[in-house]
């Protein structure tokens, strides 16, 4: 088998990028390690920035998210009983963002993909890169109990942070950077109308919490959990006891509970990979880099990477410059790191770190204060939550 572009993964980094190229005329075969229906069950990331909806728009795959999706033009931060507004628009000369799940961009991607006849291998086994050093890369897998063999041009892992693509880099060719946070979010989704028409992240003594939503009927909460947590021990009662503690009297007064219907707790890590391309392999979204999720960057740093690599790859084989592609790794680590770094100051800034006593408590509440009493601070804040530009 061949192919132009071979794509490890079919999350939203995988089926952005194929379907871009796709669009522009360029052969491309998606691997996935996993059924389709476990690709779409995953629920993840909720908000996403003007730059990722220009670029599903770009896709063709922006009609529903338009239709169905919140756009949001602030939230709101609680701390020390008080709750400010961060007006988005106003700050950001008029930016705003989208609240519309993860799982429906995926989805939204893939009818797409199939309407347009792109090829997908679902439960694809051991995806092992090869040969990415020199011209000629290939790939092989299993699949259906057959041993296959795909040649391509490029190789683009957009597989994940346990991905094939970036173990399969000699370690003496890749420096690997992280911090990994002494908690982890429990999540909840549940069929009840959301506490607020916007987003709110709480900063309490007792540990973050964010009311979230998918939908007017549809809220998604998360609370800061100690790493040693276990779901099993997370009653929907105790939850929503929990969260109700962590917000103001009268925002906990309003909160409709009900049966969760989704329960999970995640680590949060902070990572990144250099350089993000080996030879013809190129790493996009989780595969090279994570962020805690505390201002909902990962999925719209996978949009961006995959912006850079698309229009390098895009020139390739409509110029027959590899410009773009040999600059690919600079310009998306410009981005990542300055993501990076707002995404490790919002969880430094609202959540507990033990270790840091009530000292560290009141150097949060002084820091919140300062942010929601400066406009110059807040700005910072908004236009960085809104997205950078690229
Ligand atoms: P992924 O979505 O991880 O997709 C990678 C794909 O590659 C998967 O389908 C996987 O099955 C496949 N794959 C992996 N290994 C192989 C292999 N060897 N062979 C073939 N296929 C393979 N971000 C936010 O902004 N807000 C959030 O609330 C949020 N919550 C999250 C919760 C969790 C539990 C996790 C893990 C992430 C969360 N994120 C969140 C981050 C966001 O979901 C990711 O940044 C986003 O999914 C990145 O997309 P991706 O396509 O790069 O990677
Ligand atoms: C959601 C997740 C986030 O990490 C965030 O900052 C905002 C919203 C969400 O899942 O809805």
């Amino acid at each position: 088998m061949r192919t132009q572009v071979a794509i490890i993964g079919s999350g939203p980094s995988g089926l952005l990028l194929g379907q871009l190229l796709s669009d522009a005329g360029v052969d491309n075969i998606i691997l996935e390690r996993s059924s389709k229906a476990h690709v779409l069950e995953r629920i993840r990331a909720g908000v996403l920035e003007e730059g990722t909806c220009r670029l599903l728009d770009q896709a063709g795959a922006g009609e529903r998210m338009h239709r169905e999706g919140l756009p949001h033009d602030g939230f709101d931060l609680t701390f020390d009983g008080k709750r400010h507004r961060i007006d988005l628009r106003d700050l950001t000369g008029g930016r705003r963002v989208m609240v519309y799940g993860q799982t429906e961009v995926t989805k939204d991607l893939m009818d797409r993909r199939e309407a347009t006849g792109g090829k997908t291998f679902y439960e694809a086994a051991d995806v092992e890169p090869h040969d990415f050093a020199g011209e000629r890369p290939c790939l092989t897998f299993r699949h259906g109990g057959v041993e296959h063999r795909l040649d391509c041009d490029f190789i683009a892992g957009c597989d994940g942070y346990h991905g094939a693509s970036r173990k399969a880099v000699p370690k003496d060719a890749i420096r690997l950077f992280e911090r990994v946070y002494p908690f982890g979010w429990l999540g909840v989704i549940a069929d009840v109308p959301p506490v607020n028409h916007e987003l709110i992240y709480s900063n309490h003594p007792r540990g973050f919490a964010l009311c979230s939503m998918r939908s007017h009927t549809r809220s998604r909460y998360y609370v800061q959990v100690a790493l040693d947590e276990k779901v099993e021990d997370w009653s929907d009662e105790r939850f929503w006891d929990e969260i109700r503690r962590r917000l103001p009297q009268g925002t906990a007064e309003a909160m409709t509970t009900g049966p969760s219907i989704e329960k999970s707790i995640a680590p949060l890590r902070s990572f990144v990979a250099e350089p993000m391309r080996f030879g013809r392999m190129f790493l996009v979204g989780d595969a090279a880099h994570i962020v805690p999720p505390t201002g909902a960057k990962g999925l719209n740093l996978a949009a961006s990477d995959v912006h850079y690599l698309f229009e390098g790859l895009r020139e390739f084989y409509s110029e027959g410059s590899s410009a773009g592609v040999d600059v690919y790794s600079a310009r998306a680590l410009s981005r990542v790191w300055k993501a990076e770094r707002f995404s490790w100051w919002m969880t430094s800034l609202m959540h507990l770190f033990p270790d840091n006593g009530d000292f560290g408590q009141r150097i949060q509440e002084a820091e919140l204060e300062y942010l929601v009493g400066s406009r110059a601070a807040s700005t910072a804040l908004a236009e960085n939550y809104v997205g950078l530009p690229y």
